[in-house]
């Protein structure tokens, strides 16, 4: 395989590879040691976009939150690699059961910043994003709260997840308004199973102002793998029933059967081939996919090499579309 390209992450000068790593599943669905391998795997194919949270994984039992960061930067000092990786972490969830334990006040942000270059063992992240909105906080102190980060060197670029259009639109105003950083990119829950929530107002706005796109979930969360099919067993797996139970419905039936098609015709697999179609769309930088294996990751990192035809994509559009006509 050609190594992963690299493209802006919005309009900064940062180059990321055009697909990112998650992982959300080190340390819950994925132990140490198969984190470690899928990691390596990931460098060489090219990859070096790590996205992580402070609470991955605090809703698994046992789990206190943190691991999924600790054991990124375990493997960053193993390795000796950290400069040459983008590590992208996240503020905003519950961290701790005081009040200001969560949220995207400046006493939690300064606060969570510092635990997180801990467990990462690292003196700067690249990208701090704000995991979902805070209505309890103003977004101008938000903004302020990460300038401060950057001017101080502890990261580099901020981002957020999850946020509304307007929420969005009122951040980079605001920013523009105070001379604050701004928001490079947005990491959204969008693949060809969940279209609206993105397509609706976002994806104009992040084409409008330049806003890098690094969608999380692109498989739904497997589900655009084809393994969940109705009348067949369940696959193994932490997430399986949850999302056999949200996505397997006449549309998503309908819509693996176009996956199918359209992956017979290109000759690639159902995962490659959804990929391929967020990778399509011009205002997608870098979907930001999970894996539990190495063969799960090796099965997806050819997708930026895979080019749809119109006629699939077309498909692909009909029969996940969501607009009324
Ligand atoms: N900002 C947010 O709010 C937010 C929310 C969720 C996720 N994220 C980020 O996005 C990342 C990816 O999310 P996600 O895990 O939901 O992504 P996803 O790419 O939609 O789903 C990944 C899952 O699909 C299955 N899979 C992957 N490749 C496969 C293959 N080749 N064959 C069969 N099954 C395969 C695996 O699950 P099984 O082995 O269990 O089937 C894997 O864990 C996370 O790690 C995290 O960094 C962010």
């Amino acid at each position: 395989m050609t190594p992963l390209p690299y493209t802006r992450l919005g309009r900064t000068g940062l180059q990321v590879s055009r697909l990112a790593l998650g992982t959300m599943q080190f340390g819950w669905t994925a132990d140490r040691a198969t984190s470690f391998a899928v990691l390596d795997a990931y460098r060489e194919a090219g990859g070096n976009l790590l996205d992580t949270a402070d609470i991955y994984s605090r809703w698994a039992d046992g789990n206190e939150g943190g691991v999924s960061e600790e054991i990124l930067g375990a493997w960053l000092a193993e390795r000796g690699c950290r400069n040459e990786m983008v590590v992208a972490t996240k503020v905003r969830g519950r961290m701790g059961e005081g009040p200001n334990d969560e949220g995207l006040s400046r006493s939690h942000i300064l606060d969570a910043v510092d635990a997180s270059l801990r467990r990462l063992g690292v003196d700067h992240l690249d990208l701090y994003q704000t995991h979902f909105f805070d209505a309890n906080t103003p977004i101008d102190e938000t903004l302020r709260a990460l300038d401060d980060l950057v001017r101080v060197g502890k990261v580099r670029y901020i981002g957020c997840s999850n946020y509304p259009a307007w929420r969005l639109v009122e951040s980079l105003w605001t920013s523009d308004k105070h001379d604050l950083a701004r928001f490079a990119c947005l990491q959204p829950h969008y693949n060809l199973a969940h279209r609206s929530e993105f397509e609706r107002e976002l994806a104009d706005v992040c084409e409008r102002y330049g806003i890098g796109v690094i969608p999380y979930s692109p498989l739904a969360g497997g589900f655009l793998t084809g393994k969940y099919r109705a009348n067949a067993d369940l696959p193994d797996g932490a997430r399986a029933q949850r999302i056999h139970d949200r996505y397997l419905d006449d549309r998503g039936i309908a819509l693996i059967e176009a996956l199918d098609e359209v992956a017979a015709a290109h000759a690639t697999t159902l995962p490659r081939a959804a990929l391929a179609w967020l990778l399509a769309r011009p205002v997608v930088t870098a979907p930001i996919v999970g894996a539990n294996t190495v063969a799960q990751l090796a099965d997806l990192l050819p997708a930026t090499e895979l080019t749809l035809t119109e006629e699939a994509i077309q498909r692909l559009d009909e029969v996940s579309a969501w607009r009324e006509a």
